[in-house]
């Protein structure tokens, strides 16, 4: 049943191409792209956002099973610049700092790009039509002119129907973790969810971990060194954003650190339990948040939750690229230019705390608030707060003596209404 990919029939649509990780959903969708959508060729394209190994390897052999042409792209560092304008903006949806919702248009992208240079005519992927990624992959592909094809929801599929499908064809899918979780891994997060997670009381033991180690009393201490906003540096030495994160969720997980169980509201509206393994977010989220609290001042600091909220919304709806992103990082430009500096972290009972920081940009000056000197700043006399503390919450005093007033008014004439009688 494997095509001849060399082949040069053109009785049908021409070549298809494939976001395949050798999963079952991926696996079958490949027979049934050239027979019940008429492609003449599929290939399978696999993008690296920092999976595992065995991931690629899973994905390599089945491929060879199927006779499927097979391309690996890396993307890893696009992926992780991505990831790096996410701590930027502080970004997280409902917890969650959103790493499988950042990969899926660097996939998407990439899958796009080999599609145009083998000539395609059509994209497809194997979501189901209840997630999020068919949107986010989705909304990258329905810009260009080939067809886009979901086979699993266009069909109906479940996984039992896909099961007994490719044990008749003899499809290559015994590998994999057939009965267990589905499982989403990248840089910036393992995800897990199904089976017995499915119930949201579920509380789960910890098999369900890979990257983090139960916290145990044992601290660390560590330094990220950041300019504009972007983490640039561990415990003084260089690092890239892939070596970074590679590096973080090593040591953070094994304190433990960045493990989250969250109620997930879908785009589509289906809440779903989702757990989440994160420890170099975590750490750089927390660091980067630390060291804006030191450089931005009050009004900055508030007004970013908005422009962080957003963009992290469009983050979670695979829509990086929406004008709204780019004007929402015009604001975020504008004040990461500050955010240079240098801030410490202790690794301690699961969690990442932030316990220095130090920058240039500091808008803190330790004379001014230090409780062993007399003048503020430039002449100005702790006295001088006598008229700021008088007229200080004037107009809640006044409401509350008018409405106590009123209020009194008020059953004084009930009083006498009652002395007066009913008519
Ligand atoms: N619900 C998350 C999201 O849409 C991640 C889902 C990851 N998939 C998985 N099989 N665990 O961003």
């Amino acid at each position: 049943m494997p095509q001849d990919t060399t082949a040069d029939d053109e009785s049908g649509n021409g070549t298809v191409a494939l976001a395949f990780s050798g999963g079952l959903d991926t696996t079958v969708c490949v027979p049934i792209l050239e027979e019940e959508y008429g492609y003449d060729d599929v290939i399978g394209v696999t993008v690296d956002v920092g999976q595992p190994a065995e991931e690629f390897a899973e994905a390599e052999e089945t491929a060879e099973a199927l006779g499927l042409e097979h391309y690996v792209v890396d993307a890893k560092e696009e992926f992780a610049a991505l990831c790096m304008d996410g701590v930027r903006a502080n970004a997280t949806y409902q917890g969650y700092p959103l790493g499988t919702a950042l990969a899926r248009p660097v996939i998407a992208s990439a899958i796009l790009e080999v599609a145009e240079e083998h000539g395609c005519t059509g994209l497809a992927h194997g979501c189901t039509g209840k997630g999020n990624d068919q949107l986010r992959f989705e909304a990258v592909w329905r810009d260009s002119d080939m067809e886009v094809i979901a086979p699993i929801r266009e069909m109906g599929l479940t996984r039992e129907w896909e099961k007994e499908y490719a044990a008749e064809r003899d499809l290559p899918v015994e590998g994999g973790n057939e009965g267990d979780w589905s499982i989403d891994t990248n840089l910036w997060s393992r995800s897990v969810e199904g089976k017995e997670l499915e119930e949201p009381s579920y509380v789960p033991g910890e098999e369900i971990y890979e990257w983090t180690s139960a916290p145990s009393g044992e601290t660390l201490e560590l330094e990220i060194g950041f300019e504009d906003g972007y983490p640039v540096s561990l415990d003084g030495q260089a690092t890239s954003p892939v070596d970074l994160v590679e590096t973080l969720n090593e040591t953070a997980g094994a304190y433990g650190v960045g493990r989250t169980d969250v109620m997930e509201d879908r785009m589509l509206g289906l809440k779903v339990r989702e757990n989440y393994e994160h420890p170099a977010a975590t750490v750089l989220l927390a660091a980067h948040e630390g060291l804006e609290s030191l450089v931005l001042t009050k009004e900055e600091r508030q007004f970013k939750t908005y422009v962080d909220q957003e963009w992290a919304e469009k983050g979670y709806e695979g829509l990086v690229n929406a004008p709204l992103v780019r004007a929402l990082e015009g604001f975020i430009d504008e004040t990461q230019e500050r955010v240079t500096g240098t801030v410490t972290i202790r690794l301690e009972g699961g969690q990442a705390r932030v316990v220095g920081r130090e920058s240039p940009y500091a808008v803190y000056s330790a004379e001014a608030a230090s409780f062993n000197t007399e003048d503020v700043m430039g002449g100005i006399e702790q006295n001088d707060a006598t008229g700021v503390a008088k007229y200080h919450g004037f107009q809640e005093r006044l409401a509350n003596k008018v409405f106590d007033a009123a209020k009194a008014r008020e059953s004084a004439e009930a009083v006498t209404d009652g002395g007066t009688g009913d008519e």
